[in-house]
């Protein structure tokens, strides 16, 4: 990998020094990612030379929009490994794992399989369908060390399953998933898979073939890319089982007083002017992750994961939550120090090293309901984390159970 100090020049917010000389750490990677100065030139430039809309007008710089649109989805399809016309633009993971939702032809009785370590975003969307459409949602619990308890999920799914869906890395426990043994349940009782892959494909080699999924759901913006721009993968042919939940303008090919006939794919499920500067700035930090290469990324994120999980074993009072070997989570760590509320322990680290983490239940209530905790603190890495920067970390933390955490 190109060394970190020469990739974290490229991202202009990590020169921001704070008045009292300590430069911002960075840790709030799950939440949403920085942006390399390429994705923010890449945005800028389309604005600037370009600026048209896309499939709608046969003048030279539409066409130039329409080329740049289309060129971005088939670089990001060979990022996760399918065919362009398989890659739906949307707004972001939750739009995704929505427009699926409402979308499938739903039959009564029909049942969906998820977990309880999903992100509300995959979740809210199957209970809003069960309401509507008078289908039943099951979840698969969690086993003591975080993982996926798999023989719960291989019991709830059967003959009337119509969907499994699951993350392939959890945002609270870190966990990933075994999707392709996931997929292998799912295809036997004839069911489809999504994988919400919002903690995963920024972080990890994603072949959606590997993975065998059907659907598979991710943001830009936790990706080096733009806020507003994501991705939804839908599996050749699986499209007949989606009806387009939006409907309006680009999305049809013939239109009737009383009837149209859809666009082919993927274009039927992106109703309306789509986020063009969205996509080619996503194209450019896959670009971007690409040349880096995303073994390497993943790689430095297990590393700086190890040490964050030693630097917490080391402090009095800590509980971890996820499982504790590196290979079987992502880069990123959940956890309380006891005594102390996740709220001040966030405020501190931010005041005195000035280090951003998360605290709360990061959009997983029903998640930390079963962890037996009202909140969490997480830290979670990128590409432009440093060992150095965990040192901090260790020393604030230290600081902060010295003077305040409990010992019972
Ligand atoms: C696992 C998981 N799924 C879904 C989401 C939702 O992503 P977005 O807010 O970009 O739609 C997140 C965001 O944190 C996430 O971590």
């Amino acid at each position: 990998m190109r060394s970190v100090e020469s990739i974290r020049e490229d991202f202009p917010v990590l020169k921001r020094v704070r008045r009292d000389g300590k430069p911002l750490i960075y840790f709030d990677n799950a939440a949403t990612s920085l942006k390399p100065r390429q994705v923010i030139e890449a945005v800028k430039r389309y604005y600037e030379e370009c600026s048209a809309n896309v499939h709608r007008a046969v003048y030279e710089l539409s066409q130039e929009a329409t080329d740049l649109y289309e060129e971005a989805r088939a670089k990001i399809a060979r990022f996760i490994g399918c065919k362009p016309e398989e890659l739906v633009f949307v707004k972001n993971t939750t739009e995704a794992i929505n427009l699926v939702a409402y979308g499938i032809r739903w039959s009564a009785g029909d049942e969906v399989v998820s977990t309880v370590m999903e992100h509300h975003s995959n979740m809210i969307p199957w209970q809003i369908a069960a309401e509507r459409f008078r289908i039943r949602l099951r979840y698969a619990g969690i086993r003591p060390d975080g993982t996926l308890d798999l023989e719960s999920l291989s019991e709830l799914v059967g003959r009337r399953t119509r969907l499994v869906a699951v993350c392939h890395a959890s945002n609270v426990l870190g966990t990933i998933n075994d999707v392709r043994r996931i997929a292998e349940v799912a295809h036997e009782n004839g069911a489809l898979l999504l994988v919400d892959a919002a903690q995963s494909a920024p972080h990890m080699p994603i072949s959606v073939k590997d993975l065998d999924c059907d659907l598979l759901a991710f943001s830009g913006h936790k990706l080096l890319g733009p806020t507003g721009i994501g991705c939804l993968y839908v599996r050749e042919g699986v499209e007949e089982e989606v009806k387009p939940p939006f409907a309006g303008g680009g999305m049809i090919s013939r239109v009737e007083l009383h009837g149209y006939k859809l666009s082919d794919m993927p274009w039927r499920f992106e109703a309306g002017t789509p986020n063009v500067a969205g996509a080619v700035g996503l194209a450019a930090a896959v670009d971007y992750l690409t040349s880096i290469g995303m073994e390497s990324v993943r790689e430095h994120e297990k590393r700086l994961t190890e040490r964050a999980i030693e630097i917490l074993r080391e402090i009095d009072g800590v509980e971890i939550y996820g499982p504790m070997d590196p290979e079987r989570r992502c880069g990123l760590v959940s956890f309380n120090l006891r005594g102390v509320s996740g709220d001040l322990v966030a405020a501190l680290l931010d005041e005195r090293e000035n280090i951003a983490v998360r605290s709360g239940l990061h959009c997983a209530q029903p998640l930390h309901r079963i962890l037996g905790v009202q909140s969490s603190v997480r830290a979670s890495f990128y590409l432009y984390n440093t060992l150095d920067e965990l040192e901090a970390f260790r020393r604030g933390l230290k600081r902060i159970s010295g003077e305040l955490g409990r010992r019972d």
